[in-house]
């Protein structure tokens, strides 16, 4: 198997030099989180890089506690990055979003799992959705702002002269996502996290808001960050996806080339316990590999390869030596010894 030399957009070996990464609108380089904590530090996220190609969809996809949030906020400015880079358009961003430059700052957005929570139930939905514009000072008067809380509810097919004056409470979870939506795009940013944005709905209401989302990157070219430990719903949405266990990136692919061939035995793990609705689908599931074992803590996760306690290809060299990445093919890489030996 090749020995991976370039890696470029959507994939970099730790160390790369991330300035020659041009092609992505957003390139992390071995991004590092930790929270001191009582019960020690918690590596949240260990040393990632990707990066993100103008108006594509990345996927992050991973169980609870790999890190996938953090490394959204991280990106967002929410949290400082204790080391590593972000890079923005060519420009370093590795700080608080309080250092932040402002044009950068309006140029990237964040949708929030719950929109119950991400909302300020206090306001009107006018309010949230306009307070983007006046904090960026792009409007100029109250009936600019009428007007444009209006084209943004409508972007999001919500009547503007119906909802402008309602407050969270009053909308149904849909409803509420759909405003967090027209909240991101207020400022016309070119990039947005997707932190989980369906999972706290009803599945009804699930597709309608991905509808929008996916539509509304056609009309805008966004640049998407779509976080879930959804797989069914990542195959829909992504362009390339990459997998997250216990604070590392252990595969990267493009999303067809993911469900047809997984490389990493926790990709398969995972992709072996997702539900299928054809006897077709089924025989291309990953067999030999179910789902197994706890997630071990990100306060002492194991040394080596961080999946050897549940892998059952485990050896010696798995114990001690992190595997590095592996191109097997254009663009897929898969961090694991099994493709080394
Ligand atoms: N502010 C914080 N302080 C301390 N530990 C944190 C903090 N935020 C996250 N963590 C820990 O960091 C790890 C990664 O958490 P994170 O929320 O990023 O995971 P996730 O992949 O988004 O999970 P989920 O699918 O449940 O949302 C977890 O062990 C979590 O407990
Ligand atoms: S490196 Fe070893 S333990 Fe880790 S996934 Fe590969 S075979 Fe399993
Ligand atoms: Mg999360």
């Amino acid at each position: 198997m090749a020995r991976d030399t370039k890696l470029h957009a959507g994939c970099m070996a730790k160390g790369e030099n991330v300035m020659e990464k041009n092609e992505g609108l957003l390139v992390v380089d071995n991004l590092v989180k930790h929270f001191k904590t009582t019960f020690g530090t918690v590596r949240a996220v260990d040393g990632i890089s990707f990066a993100i190609k103008p108006g594509e969809t990345f996927g992050l996809v991973g169980e609870s506690g790999s890190g996938k949030s953090t490394t959204g906020y991280v990106i967002m400015g929410i949290y400082t990055p204790t080391s590593g880079k972000i890079i923005f358009k060519g420009e370093d961003i590795s700080v608080h979003a309080k250092k932040r430059p402002g044009h950068l700052k309006k140029d990237m957005a964040i949708v929030f799992q719950d929109p119950a929570s991400s909302l300020n139930p206090t306001k009107t939905v006018k309010e949230i959705v306009g307070l983007p514009l006046k904090i960026h000072g792009l409007i100029k008067s109250y009936e600019e702002l009428d007007k444009k809380v209006a084209s943004l509810l409508e972007a999001v097919e919500l009547p503007a002269e119906k909802f402008m004056q309602r407050r969270p409470k009053d909308l149904g979870g849909g409803e509420r996502q759909a405003i967090a939506i027209a909240r991101a795009i207020a400022t016309n940013p070119s990039f947005i996290v997707l932190d989980e944005p369906t999972s706290a709905l009803d599945v009804s209401i699930q597709a309608k808001i991905i509808q929008v989302l996916m539509r509304l990157q056609r009309e805008l070219n966004l640049s998407y960050l779509f976080i879930t430990h959804d797989l069914s719903l990542m195959r829909n949405v992504a362009s390339r996806v990459a997998i997250m266990y216990l604070a590392k990136i252990v595969e990267f692919a493009p999303t067809v080339a993911f469900f047809q061939k997984p490389l990493h035995p926790y990709t398969q793990m995972l992709l072996s316990s997702v539900p299928v609705l054809t006897d077709k689908e089924e025989k291309l599931k990953p067999k030999g590999i179910t789902s197994s074992g706890e997630v071990p803590s990100a306060i002492n996760p194991p040394p080596g390869c961080r999946f050897h306690t549940r892998c059952p290809y485990v050896t010696d060299v798995c114990k001690t030596k992190e595997p590095e990445f592996i191109m097997t093919e254009e663009g897929h890489y898969v961090a694991c010894h099994l493709y080394t030996r």
